[in-house]
Order: C-alpha cells, then sequence, then structure tokens
C-alpha cells in the first residue's frame, strides 16, 4: 500500500496523468482494487490512448513527490447508441454521434481520504463532459457495499439507475454493482415505465377527485332533501373512494 502520513496541510493539485506516472498508477490500483488490471490498460492510461484522465498530487510534499499521484481518475468516451444504458437515455436515433463518459477507475491514496479529493475529480470529469457537447451523461459502475464511493456519488447528485445482480466476480465470488449516472448538456432521465404509470394514476386521481367532488356537492344537496339514515351511507362511500384514490407511485427511479 501506499502509505503516506500527512503532518502538513497539504496543497493538492489536479493534472492530466502522463507517462511518467506509470509505475505510481498500477501501485495505487494494485492497492486499492480487487480487480486486476492489464498492462495494456495503464499504458493506455499514461499515454492518453483512448482514456482521459485526471491526477491529484500534494505540492507540499517534499521534493521528489510533491508531483507524485495521491488520486486519480480515468475515464473514456463511449457511443451512447453501443452503450449499455442506451434505453435510459432520450436518444434521438437520428444523433447516432451522441456520447456518455464512462468512469473506468477513481481512487484515493487512504491517507488522503476525506478531503475531498474524489469530488474534486468527480467534477473535472462532469466539466469535461459538459464541454463536449454530444455528451449526454457521465456514468459508472460501483460495488454494491462500498459506501464511501456510493456516499460520495448520491451527494453528487449521480443517480442510482439500476442494480446488477452478479456483475463483478472478485475472488470466485459473483458481487452486484449499482449503476450511477450524472446527465449533463441539460439531459434528463427518460420517463420510465414507472413514472408513466406514476403520471397515470396521478391523472386518474385528479379526475377521480373532481368527479367525487361534484357527486359530494350533489349529495349536500340532495341530504337537504333526504331523510338522516341515508346520509350516513354516502359519507362512508366519500370516505372510503378518498383512501383508494390516495395510492401513488413513488418516481422515476428504482436501485
Ligand atoms: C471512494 C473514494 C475514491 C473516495 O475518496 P475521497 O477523496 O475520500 O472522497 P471525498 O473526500 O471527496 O468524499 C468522501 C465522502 O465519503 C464519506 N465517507 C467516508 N467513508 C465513508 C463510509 N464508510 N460510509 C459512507 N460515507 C463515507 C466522507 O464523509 C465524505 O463525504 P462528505 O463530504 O459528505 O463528508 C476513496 O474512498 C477510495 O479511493 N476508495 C477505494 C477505491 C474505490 O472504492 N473507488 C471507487 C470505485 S467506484
Amino acid at each position: 500500500m501506499v502509505d503516506l502520513k500527512i503532518s502538513h496541510h497539504p496543497t493538492i493539485s489536479y493534472r492530466p496523468i502522463k507517462p511518467s506516472d506509470l509505475e505510481v498508477l498500477e501501485k495505487i490500483h494494485g492497492d486499492l482494487f480487487p480487480i486486476r488490471y492489464e498492462p495494456e490498460f495503464f499504458y493506455n492510461v499514461v499515454n492518453g490512448c483512448d482514456i482521459v484522465s485526471w491526477g491529484a498530487v500534494d505540492r507540499s510534499r517534499p521534493d521528489g513527490q510533491s508531483d507524485e499521484l495521491i488520486g486519480f481518475v480515468t475515464t473514456r468516451i463511449v457511443l451512447a447508441k453501443e452503450s449499455e444504458i442506451e434505453d435510459l437515455l432520450r436518444y434521438e436515433s437520428s444523433k447516432s454521434d451522441q456520447t456518455l463518459v464512462y468512469i473506468l477507475t477513481l481512487g484515493v491514496v487512504e491517507s488522503y481520504r476525506n478531503l475531498g479529493i474524489a469530488t474534486s475529480l468527480v467534477r473535472e470529469v462532469i466539466k469535461y463532459a459538459s464541454n463536449i457537447p454530444t455528451c449526454q451523461a457521465v456514468y459508472l459502475h460501483v460495488i454494491s457495499y462500498n459506501s464511501p464511493a456510493i456516499h460520495l456519488y448520491k451527494k453528487m447528485s449521480f443517480q442510482c439507475l439500476r442494480r446488477l445482480y452478479g456483475f463483478y466476480m472478485i475472488n470466485g465470488q459473483h458481487e452486484d454493482a449499482y449503476l450511477f449516472i450524472y446527465y449533463v448538456n441539460g439531459v434528463q432521465s427518460p420517463c420510465s415505465l414507472l413514472e408513466l404509470v406514476t403520471r397515470l394514476v396521478a391523472y386518474m386521481r385528479s379526475g377521480f377527485k373532481s368527479v367525487a367532488a361534484r357527486l359530494r356537492k350533489n349529495e349536500v344537496k340532495k341530504a337537504l332533501r333526504w331523510p338522516k339514515g341515508t346520509e350516513t351511507c354516502c359519507l362512508t362511500t366519500a370516505a372510503q373512494s378518498k383512501r383508494s384514490l390516495r395510492t401513488e407511485g413513488t418516481g422515476c427511479q428504482f436501485v
């Protein structure tokens, strides 16, 4: 593990990852992730081959270490139509050049955690994605029990769209993942079936309400003319209808 003691206030700065980061980057990945990455992955990261990445360094460390990575985020641009989340986008088939930014890896050395470094790295990714006119969203997978990461994405307003059962294979065990997404450039999540049902129920509810209100009005008018027993029966029915109409959907997303 790259174990660094911080005995001072770090001065964190962010920069692109470069070829001289290769060794440290590989070491930190090995320390932080249960999944092994191929040497080709690191080669592509440090050389910027199809991968865009940012590193975090602590400028207040002694010379020789002040440019050494203590955090990183690596991303890849993917075509929306070729992604697994095509169905979760308001995708116009005529615009076949629509893209997404996929976060491949994100990590911060343990002694530098909870200082907002990952938050800043993900912000860089969002800023980058927002500046690509064809980009619709930033998305990623996270293992279902990674509480710090899940907390981070939720705090940054990522939306959890799916639970993917057995997505990862770690030490021979299937592990679930969550798919988180952050829409950019004014893109909104499309209506899910659940949202459509919710809207339909709300629409029907308002319709029922106005009918019920009209009926009640008539009942009151009639009650002024009818004997008392009938009035009680009508009021019970109205209360029951009100209860049954209160059932609503829960919203657009599901986990
Ligand atoms: C996830 C990770 C990148 C976060 O890095 P970081 O620089 O510490 O993140 P930040 O400081 O920006 O934010 C951390 C947030 O998580 C919270 N947090 C820390 N530990 C937590 C825990 N066990 N459960 C829930 N939240 C936790 C912090 O309180 C902080 O939230 P706050 O700003 O509301 O106080 C880092 O923990 C890490 O490298 N983990 C190992 C690799 C990894 O899991 N990567 C993510 C793969 S998807």
